[in-house]
């Protein structure tokens, strides 16, 4: 088979994405020059940070804090206020050549109702809502939201209430059962799940005895936390009948295949970003050579390949 023949096109809980790599929230840069261009010629998609209700300066102290194969941020969802994001972000991204998907941190209810009556009305700009329920570096709400199947209940029915195009979550792995949260989201009308959000670490600084965050505890992304990743996909991927889409940790062309056989239909890349932006496309030609290779036409024929083997 040519690799022409292999198409990295596929429709991923209500989006036809030209890739099933999609930049992660928080990780792309906010430069509208960066929406456009060969830089997203490997990108299906590229979700915006996350967007609250009011302006957030985010968290004090640092910020990120490398460690080995990993980086710890606590930014505190720093971001203009969904009224900026409307008449200022999104008019200057407006000439992109890749969709969008908007990330709405969940802090409360009543807020949430806010940003999405506000973002549906500009809904045609807008490709997808990823609902955030999982931040692990603010003081109220965020993970909580995500850590049960009751609040993840009442945050999915509030945002399928009033956003009607496209919407996906994104599960923290500290959920106290991921595959009942997944489901409950799945009910209250998720179009699609991403599988995960970073998880809680910590750092502590030896020469001055505290702990190096302000908040003690941030979330770790990048490549330490792609087994975890992968085995999350693995679980929720069987057991519900949305598309799952899966995060953390991806750093190699290789993992993006391992994502999509474990169940993932697509994926979400972060934290590699930092070191490449190229990265994408560079996995876009890799994965086609790879998928000429082993015979698969379609991305979607390879979702779930592995999933049959092993017995957990
Ligand atoms: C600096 C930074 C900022 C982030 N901001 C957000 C955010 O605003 N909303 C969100 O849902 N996830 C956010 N994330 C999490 C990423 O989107 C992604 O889920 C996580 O980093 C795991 O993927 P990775 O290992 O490929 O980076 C952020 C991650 C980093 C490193």
């Amino acid at each position: 088979m040519s690799s022409e023949r292999s198409s990295l096109r596929c429709r991923v809980g209500g989006l036809d994405l030209r890739s099933p790599i999609i930049a992660a929230s928080g990780t792309w840069p906010h430069d509208p020059s960066f929406w456009r261009g060969e830089l997203t010629a490997g990108l299906g998609a590229i979700c915006t940070k996350g967007i609250t209700r009011n302006r957030r300066e985010g968290n004090r102290g640092i910020r990120l804090w490398e460690t080995p194969c990993g980086l710890l941020n606590s930014i505190g969802l720093q971001n203009s206020g969904v009224e900026a994001f409307i008449s200022g972000e999104l008019p200057e991204i407006g000439s992109r050549d890749v969709s969008l998907i908007a990330n709405v941190a969940v802090e409360d209810l009543p807020s949430l109702a806010e940003v999405l009556k506000l973002l549906a009305s500009v809904k045609d700009q807008i490709d997808a809502v990823e609902l955030n329920i999982s931040c692990p570096n603010v003081d109220e709400g965020g993970i909580a939201w995500g850590s049960n199947p009751e609040s993840t209940a009442k945050a999915v029915a509030c945002a399928r209430s009033l956003w009607g195009g496209p919407l996906w979550v994104k599960l923290t792995p500290h959920a106290c059962d991921i595959v009942k949260v997944a489901t409950s989201a799945q009910e209250c009308g998720a179009d699609a799940l991403v599988v995960a959000n970073t998880w809680l670490g910590m750092a502590i600084d030896v020469e001055s005895e505290k702990p190096v965050f302000d908040r003690v505890v941030a979330g770790l992304s990048g490549p330490a936390v792609f087994p975890l990743a992968l085995r999350l996909v693995w679980e929720v991927a069987r057991c519900v009948s949305i598309p799952v889409i899966g995060c953390g940790g991806i750093a190699e062309a290789r993992d993006v295949v391992a994502m999509l056989f474990a169940g993932a239909s697509a994926v979400e890349m972060g934290t590699a970003l930092f070191l490449d932006l190229n990265l994408p496309a560079k996995f876009t030609l890799i994965l086609k050579e790879y998928m000429q290779r082993h015979g698969y036409a379609s991305t979607e024929e390879m979702v779930g390949v592995a999933s049959h083997a092993g017995g957990i």
